[in-house]
């Protein structure tokens, strides 16, 4: 993973002044997290915010590595007028645990496996942080993988539906 922070000098930017670091992770990093990382830049350029973050996703898993974003989230994507065809898979591991401010998990499974890597539960948030509980236990972005293609719909309601929050609460983190 490409993921080096500071300048070519080492000296780290002031705080105030660095983009929050935020990685979407899913297990694959073709399905969820890249659709995750394009609808939060959306979002945060919808606010006025992009300039305070740097988005990027990874996986848990390096069965995908280098691979494009799955053709059912890529086309899911371009429904909603967004384009993951520069999206390549990457994985996370524990070493790159530090180059990230955030590490926001699509599933308990993934935040499980960043937490196994060493990284602060503090600093690993759901995707869906601050819905509404359903009292279903829908605590996760749900694989759309091995599914039909309604979960890649409910999959984009729900990045969606969770980004705004989501971006909201890191700004507020970071005054
Ligand atoms: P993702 O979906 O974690 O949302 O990218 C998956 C992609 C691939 C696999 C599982 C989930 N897989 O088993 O290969």
């Amino acid at each position: 993973m490409t993921t080096g922070r500071g300048g070519a000098d080492g000296a780290a930017p002031p705080a105030e002044a660095r983009p929050l670091r935020v990685l979407f992770v899913c297990l694959g990093n073709i399905c969820r997290s890249p659709l995750a990382e394009a609808i939060a830049r959306r979002q945060a350029e919808e606010m006025g915010v992009a300039d305070r973050f740097h988005f990027a996703s990874a996986g848990t898993g390096d069965w995908h590595v280098g691979c494009g974003a799955d053709p059912r989230s890529a086309a899911t994507a371009q429904r909603f007028g967004l384009d993951l065809s520069h999206h390549r898979a990457q994985q996370i591991t524990a070493a790159e645990i530090a180059d990230w401010d955030w590490l926001i998990a699509m599933d308990r499974a993934n935040r499980q496996q960043l937490l196994a890597m060493g990284a602060p539960p503090e600093r690993v948030w759901m995707m869906r942080r601050f819905e509404a509980p359903d009292g279903n236990g829908m605590e996760d972005v749900p694989d759309p993988y091995y599914g039909g293609p309604e979960g890649f719909v409910l999959m984009y309601r729900l990045l969606r539906d969770n980004a705004h929050a989501i971006i909201e609460a890191l700004l507020a983190q970071a005054r």
